[in-house]
């Protein structure tokens, strides 16, 4: 692998071990390369933790709040994802998506810090964070897999029993969030969570407009705070990945739909997961907050 810079965190390649199973080396060496612009900000989180809603707040702030145009465009085209082009079509040439962009950039990745690409480290240009609870999260993936095509004709249950043969899902999870979590002081980084989302969402857009360096005063906040509501957002169709759904490559892609802006809630899982599921699973996460020296309540 290329050497990638360590600097603030501890690299340790083997707990890569996801990341190089669902990415080519290749894939990852265009990502190291990559060239980062001044003006970009990039939105980092793990599949199903906000990332959409977090991506159409920052296009929004950086965009003047032009309300019309995010209604014109389908949000994955005016802000790209890293890895599209290679969970899409398993194209490991090139960064397609993200070089074909014009600036300012508003760009997705999932992948972890010590794998974004180099220049971020060196530019220390913006990187917002969202992380989310892993139990909510891993039930979203069930149903974005469910509609994607690769959970087709999988239950709930399957599902999550598969996730819990081992620690590994949640330990992604917390080692992932952690990492940016130990540098959400540095002034390029902004850390937050889709619970806090929840709870005070005008809080966080008063956080990235002093991050963003986007007068409060200029924004039209109701309208704002409007847009990005579950209810909007919901029967918004360019917030909806409609056009990623249309581009996946799988056999059962689309044959059972779950609206992308699905529940939007704290704490769902309760609601969908068994006792003894939700005992296994806070089991390895609590193991993985603990050799991390951090709690759940701290990442939240
Ligand atoms: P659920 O499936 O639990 O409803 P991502 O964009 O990272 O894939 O995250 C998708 C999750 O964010 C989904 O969670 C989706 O419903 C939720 N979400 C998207 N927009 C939202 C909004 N405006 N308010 C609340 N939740 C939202």
């Amino acid at each position: 692998p290329k050497s990638y810079p360590t600097g603030l965190i501890d690299k340790d390649w083997s707990k890569r071990e996801l990341f190089f199973k669902s990415n080519s080396q290749r894939f990852l060496d265009a990502v190291h390369d990559l060239e980062v612009r001044d003006d970009d900000v990039w939105v980092v989180t793990l599949p199903k933790c906000g990332t959409t809603w977090m991506q159409e707040l920052v296009w929004l702030l950086i965009n003047d709040c032009n309300f019309e145009a995010a209604l014109a465009k389908d949000l994955e085209l005016r802000s790209p994802f890293v890895e599209f082009n290679f969970n899409a079509h398993g194209d490991d040439s090139k960064v397609f998506a993200v070089q074909d962009v014009d600036s300012p950039r508003v760009i997705k990745s999932h992948l972890p810090l010590p794998l974004l690409p180099a220049q971020l480290w060196q530019k220390r240009h913006k990187v917002v964070y969202v992380f989310r609870n892993p139990l909510d999260a891993l039930v979203s993936r069930y149903y974005h897999g469910v509609t994607y095509g690769h959970n087709y004709g999988k239950t709930l249950a399957q599902f999550i029993e598969e996730n819990l043969d081992t620690d590994a899902t949640f330990r992604n999870a917390i080692e992932h969030a952690h990492e940016f979590y130990q540098l959400r002081h540095e002034p390029w980084l902004y850390y937050t969570s889709f619970e806090r989302m929840k709870k005070d969402l005008r809080a966080v857009v008063e956080d990235l407009c002093r991050f963003l360096n986007k007068p409060i005063v200029d924004q039209p906040m109701d309208q704002l705070l409007k847009h990005l509501s579950f209810e909007e957002m919901k029967k918004n169709p360019t917030t909806n990945h409609l056009w990623e759904i249309s581009q996946v490559n799988h056999k059962d892609a689309g044959k059972e739909k779950h609206n992308f802006v699905r529940r939007g809630k704290v704490n769902g899982y309760k609601d969908e997961l068994s006792g003894e599921q939700i005992e296994k699973a806070n089991h390895y996460i609590q193991r993985c907050l603990e050799e991390k020296a951090v709690t759940l309540d701290e990442l939240l």
